[in-house]
């Protein structure tokens, strides 16, 4: 699927953003994930008492989607942050960027507020097992 509607996407992930547990750090994430086959994945942040237990939202997301059997994924959207109009980019940190790369090429557009951005762009020199 290379034809998609980004403010659609971007908007999935601001209201998946409302289901964000986040009473740590108060800073809301939410994703919205689109499957080659059409089908959205969306997924919040989930915050934990111990800190390191916490999960993000594109992880989340992600986690979601291959266990439902999805694994073609055309793009990715981001909304965060503390402010409730999300106008601020959220960046994905590189945890999620890595975990987005074992299933996205270099070309997987990744949207946030500001538009959007390339999986590449992002994890440039992305770590790979196997060279093939
Ligand atoms: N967070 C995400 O959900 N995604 C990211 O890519 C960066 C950080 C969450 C984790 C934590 O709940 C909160 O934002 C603050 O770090």
């Amino acid at each position: 699927m290379t034809n998609f509607d980004q403010n659609a996407l971007f908007r999935a992930a601001c209201a998946a953003r409302e289901h964000a547990y986040a009473p740590y750090s108060g800073f809301r994430v939410g994703a919205a994930l689109l499957c080659a086959d059409g089908r959205i994945f969306t997924g919040c942040n989930v915050e934990n008492a111990a800190y390191p237990l916490c999960t993000c939202a594109e992880r989340t997301a992600l986690c979601a989607a291959v266990a439902q059997g999805a694994r073609q994924f055309a793009a990715i959207a981001i909304a965060g942050g503390r402010d409730e109009d999300c106008a601020q980019p959220c960046m994905p940190c590189g945890g999620c960027r890595q975990n987005l790369a074992e299933f996205c090429g270099p070309d997987f557009p990744v949207i946030l507020s500001d538009g959007i951005h390339t999986l590449g762009q992002l994890l440039p020199g992305v770590f790979r097992l196997r060279q093939d």
